[in-house]
């Protein structure tokens, strides 16, 4: 049985990270892929009640990242995990790139501490690898343009997007930066253009897997 792939979603919000996570599980699917969606933090009953408070309530950093990691820890182990097992494709709306750029970046959190969690939880694969996505689509647009997106969305906003436009800069130069070095991984989608232009870059992206 070979493992399936593992992809994840990233960006600031307003990017339209949404918009594209709904075409590119259609369209893996249709190249007859056995698709799970997903999402973090959330992903698993126990996941979704984290990301309820992650979302609400104020906390310390550090308990902000811990609680990440913690929803991350049973979403691997009771979802990721046994579908990649199975030979399912697993397509993630945000993974552990997020917690680099919005608790360390975005809040300032050392990057090693992350790192730590990211050890931890991602634990060793049998080749002496660590878990990570094979593929992670970087959705890239400038920190004003997303602002305006959700701005202009017609509902509450939740605890991260309430924050100022330079937590959103520092989130993207942190994204920018890990992508720099993890060429091979992080693939940056200009979100700016057109939503066919977008899809035809997904496209050529996704016939590389
Ligand atoms: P998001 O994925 O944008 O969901 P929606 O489209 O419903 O708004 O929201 C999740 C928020 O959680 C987002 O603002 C980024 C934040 N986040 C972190 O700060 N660290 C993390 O590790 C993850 C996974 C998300």
């Amino acid at each position: 049985m070979t493992r399936g792939r593992f992809i994840t979603l990233e960006g600031l919000d307003g990017a339209g990270k949404s918009t594209h996570l709904d075409w590119l599980v259609a369209r893996l699917r249709s190249r007859g892929h056995v698709v799970v969606q997903t999402r973090e933090p959330g992903g698993t009953p126990l996941g979704e009640k984290l990301r309820a408070l992650l979302l609400a309530e104020p906390m310390h950093l550090e308990t902000e990242a811990l609680l990440m990691f913690a929803a991350r820890r049973e979403h691997l182990a009771r979802v990721i995990e046994p579908a990649l097992d199975r030979g399912d494709w697993v397509v993630c709306d945000r993974f552990t790139d997020a917690s680099f750029a919005y608790q360390g970046g975005g809040r300032g959190l050392a990057r090693e501490k992350l790192a730590l969690l990211e050890q931890w939880v991602q634990g060793e694969a049998a080749d002496g690898l660590r878990l990570q996505p094979d593929m992670t689509l970087l959705f890239d647009v400038p920190t004003e343009l997303a602002r305006r997106r959700i701005l202009g969305m017609d509902r509450a906003l939740d605890r991260f997007e309430q924050e100022q436009g330079e937590f959103f800069e520092r989130v993207r130069a942190e994204y920018l930066r890990r992508a720099e070095n993890s060429r091979g991984r992080i693939r940056i989608v200009d979100a700016t253009g057109a939503i066919d232009k977008i899809q035809q870059s997904l496209e050529e992206i996704i016939a590389t897997l």
